[in-house]
């Protein structure tokens, strides 16, 4: 920040559970976005390593990086970040697209996740012409779209009513629990508690708890 060095994580070591919702916790300013960032290879760090699969991504070239994005992590954003001029089902398969996915393979994985994010009739919608819920549940089957190892979510539901807010929170439980996703679940809202596998408490750069937390049974998740 111009001649100011900000150190935004210091002596942070965690590991998150393969295929389980960690839930990422902690007041403004105390490092979950870069956290999430570092781990999404949208930045790197100055020091330390990032294990993913056996692998220290801090040691990737830019391209091993560029196809680390595109294949192995999904993103989920606080503003819903779909393409304005696509269509619902041209965003999902927008991904695909650079992966090289063939056209056959695209239409039924479109349709599947569409489906699995309950918009399957309205693929042929605009992001202006969704509310903000449907938006992220499009963004959703976005970080989805190419079968990624890990989804992040960094406030997914910051813009959206409690009802939106649960129903993005339970796909996310179900992206872990049907497709073994690891998904690191940065979010305020409360919950994020019931779809949590485990939590983990930041402070200034640092990581000062975890928690295993007892399976819930609640009905909402049931339903997802
Ligand atoms: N691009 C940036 N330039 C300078 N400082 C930054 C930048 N991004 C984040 N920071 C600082 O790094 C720290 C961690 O920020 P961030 O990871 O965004 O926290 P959180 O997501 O928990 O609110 C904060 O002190 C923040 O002000
Ligand atoms: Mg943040």
């Amino acid at each position: 920040m111009g001649e100011l060095e900000v150190i935004a994580l210091r002596g942070l070591d965690a590991g998150f559970p393969t295929g389980k919702v960690t839930w990422i916790r902690g007041p403004s300013g105390c490092g979950k976005t870069t956290l999430l960032n570092l781990v999404g290879g949208l930045d790197r760090p100055t020091a330390g390593s990032i294990e993913v699969g056996g692998k220290n991504i801090v040691r990737f070239s830019e391209a091993d990086l560029v196809a680390y994005r595109l294949e192995r992590v999904g993103f989920v954003f606080q503003f819903f970040n779909l393409v304005p001029v696509l269509t619902a089902w041209e965003n999902v398969e927008f991904p695909m697209r650079f992966a090289g996915v063939s056209a056959k393979d695209r239409e039924k994985r479109v349709t599947e996740l569409l489906e699995a994010v309950g918009l399957k009739e309205k693929g042929d919608r605009m992001p202006d012409q969704m509310s903000g819920g449907e938006q992220q549940r499009v963004a959703v089957a976005v970080a989805l779209a190419n079968e990624p190892q890990i989804v992040l979510a960094d406030e997914p539901t910051g813009e959206l009513d409690s009802e939106n807010a649960t129903l993005v929170l339970d796909l996310l439980k179900a992206a872990s629990r049907d497709r073994g996703k690891t998904v690191l679940l940065v979010s305020h809202d409360p919950h994020a508690s019931q779809i949590a596998d485990a939590t983990v408490k930041m402070a200034d750069g640092r990581i000062v708890g975890t928690d295993e937390l007892p399976r819930g049974t609640s009905t909402a998740i049931e339903q997802a």
